[in-house]
């Protein structure tokens, strides 16, 4: 392991180290992830680095998040490589809890975000969102920064986690950074890694896809059969799909017809064994 960055594996030693800054009148900006960090992550800590006085990584692969059947056991661990790419960015700290840290064996506390977590993601794994949720707040609650970074290419999750430091009163501003993505569109994801070869170069056919709908839809072209060809495309290209559908950006209703307001197009969908998410604003329709 590199020595070069401080990891700190305690609630007890983050509350010292983060107490002594906050009582110094420093900023504080915590950035959580599972670690397993590609380029969408390091874009995540440098808007960190610029938002605060002090940048917080967390890598925690979060148990509470993944129902039995999904993949957390196989989901990839690369401490090493990790540390290595934070120790070349602006980050102060990196707080690694092992597992008996954040969840003691007799936890039994849920958070749940009622509406938001409902349908997209909500729908085919229900768990999810809770399981998002508790960790959040126990990490915002460890570390108490004043803004915490979470990326757009987990827009609903990102609303979700907006939504509960709302309505629990926590005093953080949650912050989405911009999705960042491969040169041929596919949105960077640490589950990528499972894509075989054939199906990494199928996988760009999503964003493809959304990006060609939000380009109909800014030209007042309306949704059913966008939608409804959009799903038949991916299918036929081999995607399994999970869900095709344009939500207004803030509440996630269900937008039908012509699109006006802040609006977006999320996707959900199978190749292989790999799920593949991704969304994408549509630009404001042309009069
Ligand atoms: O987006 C993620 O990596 C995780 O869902 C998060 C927010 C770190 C919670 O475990």
């Amino acid at each position: 392991m590199t020595d070069s960055i401080s990891v700190l594996a305690t609630i007890k030693e983050l509350r010292q180290t983060v107490g002594d800054w906050r009582a110094a009148g420093e900023k504080i900006t915590l950035v959580p992830t599972m670690g397993a960090l590609h380029d969408g992550h390091l874009s995540l800590v440098k808007l960190a680095s610029e938002t605060g006085d002090r940048t917080v990584v967390s890598i925690f692969v979060n148990p509470a998040q993944f129902a039995p059947h999904e993949d957390f056991d196989s989901y990839p661990r690369e401490n090493e490589k990790d540390l290595e790419q934070l120790a070349e960015l602006d980050v102060d700290l990196v707080f690694m809890p092992p597992r008996d840290e954040v969840y003691r064996q007799d936890f039994s506390t849920r958070v749940t975000v009622e509406d938001l977590s409902e349908g997209l993601c909500g729908a085919s794994r229900p768990h999810f969102f809770g399981g998002v949720a508790t960790v959040v707040a126990k990490l915002l609650n460890q570390c108490r920064p004043d803004v915490a970074i979470f990326g757009e290419k987990d827009y609903q999750q990102l609303l979700v986690i907006r939504r509960m430091a709302r309505d629990l009163d926590l005093d953080v501003e949650i912050i989405g950074g911009p999705i960042i993505r491969e040169a041929d569109g596919l949105a960077m994801s640490s589950r990528n890694a499972y894509l075989s070869a054939e199906e990494r170069e199928k996988a760009p056919l999503l964003h493809q896809a959304i990006s060609e709908i939000a380009e109909a839809l800014s030209n007042n072209v309306t949704t059913g059969d966008l939608l409804n060809k959009g799903r038949k495309n991916l299918t036929q290209s081999g995607f399994d799909v999970d869900y095709l559908e344009v939500r207004n950006a803030d509440t996630l209703a269900p937008i039908e017809g012509r699109v006006k307001g802040q609006v977006r197009i999320f996707a959900a969908a199978i190749l292989g064994k790999t799920r593949l998410i991704d969304n994408i604003a549509v630009p404001t329709p042309r009069k």
